[in-house]
């Protein structure tokens, strides 16, 4: 006979784990964060979310759900959130943007404001930082980086800029020297990034659904890369939109290798390789599309 509703046999599992559990997960992570998790997340989600029933002692999904739902712990809900999240990221990920970034530093003048709205453990607005020190040739560049992100374990840990060792290899040695101290003693392998640099950038909770985002801006460019993709059109709509206001005229907003702002909203037109600009003239748009495609 098969076990109808379950995900897995619950005889392999610790936790029965069903589908209608994995259906309230997924309508609650979409409330709370946007995120819209695909049928084929069940064996991640039942991974993810069983360390939280270890964690809390509760012995099934269903109670667990109920308590978050009753909203019993508050804090719960973080740790909820934080565990479903994905925190990929690498320093200098997607190389190409930064050179558009340097010049883009480059051309302006005065005070200039940067937003990573997905800084997840902090590699790409440290990788913002790194950028602005080599334009203005100095630690202290005349940037400010506010980095945001849902996730409240990958912001303390971006906050710390701790790191293994091996998250630079792929960097130059001379950036690596310049912008970060070898750990030495127990902290043999490690690496942290340099406190001029840290002081660059401001890590704050910040989640995109939220009705109130609490940054003022304008921003010379906004950084909003690999996050849209866990979105569906609508929230991403939305997000863009609301992005608009928050850049100055010329600012430039910086995508994922993989999403495509075009279609969601007429805020942006393409600019180059996932890289937009606010769109002044609507009608340009389909021909700017056209152009790039
Ligand atoms: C795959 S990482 C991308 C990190 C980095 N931007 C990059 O491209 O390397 C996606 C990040 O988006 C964050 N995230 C997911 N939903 C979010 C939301 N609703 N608001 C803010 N950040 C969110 C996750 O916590 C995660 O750190």
């Amino acid at each position: 006979m098969k076990p109808s509703g379950n995900v897995k046999q619950e005889t392999s599992k610790e936790f029965d784990f069903t589908a209608r559990d994995f259906e309230r997960v997924r309508a609650l992570i979409y409330q709370k964060a946007g995120i819209a998790l695909a049928e084929s997340k069940q064996e991640m989600v039942y991974s993810r979310l069983a360390r939280r029933l270890r964690a809390t002692g509760i012995s099934s999904f269903a109670a667990y759900l109920d308590g978050l739902e009753a909203g019993r712990d508050a804090d719960e809900w973080e740790a909820f959130t934080n565990a479903l999240t994905t925190n990929l990221t690498s320093f200098f990920r997607e190389a190409h943007h930064f050179p558009i970034l340097a010049e883009h530093l480059k051309s302006r003048t005065g005070q200039l404001d940067l937003w990573c709205s997905a800084s997840s453990t902090g590699e790409e607005p440290y990788s913002m930082a790194m950028t602005a020190c080599e334009v203005f040739n100095t630690l202290t560049p005349p940037v400010r980086i506010v980095a945001t992100d849902i996730d409240t374990n990958v912001l303390n840990t971006a906050a710390n800029g701790v790191y293994t060792a091996d998250r630079l290899d792929k960097m130059s040695p001379e950036r690596a020297r310049r912008f970060f101290q070898r750990g030495k003693g127990e902290q043999e392998g490690m690496v942290r990034v340099r406190q001029e640099l840290r002081q660059l950038v401001t890590f704050k909770k910040l989640n995109l659904l939220a009705a109130d985002w609490a940054l003022k801006g304008p921003f010379d460019a906004i950084f909003c890369r690999n996050v849209m993709i866990y979105f569906d059109k609508p929230t991403q709509g939305k997000i863009l939109t609301r992005f608009a206001p928050l850049m100055k005229p010329d600012g430039l907003l910086f995508a994922g290798h993989s999403e495509n702002f075009l279609y969601v909203s007429d805020a942006f037109r393409l600019r180059g390789k996932t890289v937009y600009e606010l769109d002044t003239e609507p009608g340009e748009k389909g021909r700017s599309a056209l152009r790039h495609a």
